[in-house]
């Protein structure tokens, strides 16, 4: 505990953060969520879930972690709730359980880097897909990937984890304006941004119910709630950062860059006369984009920088996970964070064995996240800080900002009724979806 790392930098933080926030749920699910939830109206609910639901749940993760400067299940010891500490351990369980096919989908993207250089899927991207996709060599690139995010993780904070990220989220920032700017060369882009961005009303209403759980399960994924990320993350920060600003810094970068992948993948879609809402499921983004690079001037190139930004936004997610874990052990046990890491690495790859085999079990563990397990973590921890913390957490969330003025008690009602009621809607929604 004494030798606890903490960022170098509050920017250190900030781009660590985002890293973990932009990954495969801004590039591969959201434009497919998009796709099969109805086009713009999805994207309307999303935006509504990440503001009213996602911000202010995440704020209630900052506060656990810099109140205490713990891992995420000493944490409610610390804050003198050990009871509590089952929001720790259900947020490590449901990040291990996402990271385990998080890793899979991250080895696919590896082969389809080499795969754009080669062409390899333009002549049959199906049946391309379906090889990559599962069995044996599958299992390869999913410990290939691992290996990357265990030899970064078990570099630190500071030089591992702080160093990588510097690099990787403004790649990814550079890489996708210059896609998205290139995209609008194509012949399909403007039927591409209509689709995406015009909201259709009676399509909105229509679906509510059906749509409004996939909105919610996407905000908490895509920023990273309920898997204890940002409270470990927050956990190694200072007094003097202001959480709100941060917490809306992370929010903004990542729906951008969700945008931006939308504003890469319609025109792309529409531009080669494939309907985006007959391509669902885990295929999505490997099967429909991938096939429209094989026609486009210039694809291999664009596909190896699309995928590239896909590994490089995978990675940085897929760290912040592992971290997690290896914070945890790391305060409790002595073991080398190496070791740690390779340990855990190891626990993942087997977890994620069923998911590269066949991808009819990677779409079951990704249900179970999203409808089950990341809604009942962040339930518990709304819960426990809007209703046990209650003033102490609006307390913890004014250091550093020199005063919170409305916003603290808005925050907090905030958390304890709108996100509350949400996230018990999606739970109850969810379940009844799973098991009745
Ligand atoms: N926020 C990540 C994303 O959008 C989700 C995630 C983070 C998944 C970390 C696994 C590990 O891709
Ligand atoms: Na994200």
């Amino acid at each position: 505990m004494s030798d606890r790392e903490t960022w170098a930098t509050r920017v250190g933080f900030l781009v660590a953060a985002i890293g973990s926030a932009v990954g495969l749920g801004n590039l591969w699910q959201f434009p497919f969520k998009t796709a099969s939830n109805g086009g713009a109206a999805f994207v309307v609910f999303y935006l509504i879930a990440v503001l009213l639901i996602g911000f202010p749940a995440m704020l209630a993760e900052f506060v656990v972690g810099r109140r205490t400067h713990r891992n995420a299940v000493d944490a409610f010891t610390d804050l003198g709730h050990r009871s509590w500490r089952i929001i720790g351990a259900l947020g490590i369980f449901t990040g291990f359980w996402i990271l385990s096919y998080y890793n899979v989908v991250g080895g696919w993207v590896i082969r389809y880097i080499v795969g754009s250089a080669r062409g390899a899927y333009f002549a049959d991207p199906a049946t391309y897909f379906g090889a990559v996709s599962a069995g044996p060599e599958a299992v390869l690139a999913q410990a290939l990937f691992l290996g990357i995010v265990v030899g970064i993780v078990a570099l630190g904070i500071e030089d591992g984890i702080e160093k990588a990220t510097k690099l990787m989220v403004p790649s990814i920032a550079v890489l996708m304006i210059a896609l998205a700017i290139w995209a609008t060369t194509l012949d399909g882009a403007g039927a591409g941004y209509s689709y995406f961005l015009s909201p259709n009303l009676d399509a909105i209403m229509a679906n509510a119910l059906d749509v409004i759980p996939f909105a919610v399960g996407q905000a908490f994924f895509t920023l990273s709630l309920g898997m204890a990320i940002m409270i470990t993350y927050s956990s190694y920060i200072g007094e003097d950062d202001n959480l709100p600003v941060d917490g809306g810094v992370i929010v903004v970068t990542n729906t951008l860059i969700g945008v931006l992948a939308g504003l890469i993948v319609f025109p792309i879609l529409f531009a080669n006369n494939i309907d985006p809402a007959l391509e669902g499921g885990p295929g999505a983004l490997f099967v429909a984009t991938a096939s429209g690079f094989g026609s486009l001037p210039l694809g291999r190139v664009v596909g190896v920088v699309f995928f590239g930004i896909v590994l490089i936004a995978a990675l940085s997610s897929a760290i912040s996970l592992l971290e997690v874990v290896v914070a945890y052990a790391n305060d409790n046990y002595a073991i080398s964070r190496p070791k740690l890491a390779a340990g855990i690495g190891v626990g993942l790859f087997l977890l994620g064995l069923p998911s590269a085999l066949d991808t009819d079990w990677l779409t079951w563990f990704d249900t179970f996240a999203y409808k089950l397990f990341l809604p009942l973590s962040v339930l518990f921890l709304v819960v426990f800080v809007g209703w046990v913390l209650g003033g102490d957490a609006v307390a913890e969330l004014r250091e550093g900002t020199g005063g919170l003025g409305a916003f603290g008690p808005i925050w907090l009602w905030t958390l304890r009724i709108v996100v509350l009621v949400g996230v018990l809607g999606t739970l109850a929604l969810g379940v009844q979806t799973l098991f009745l």
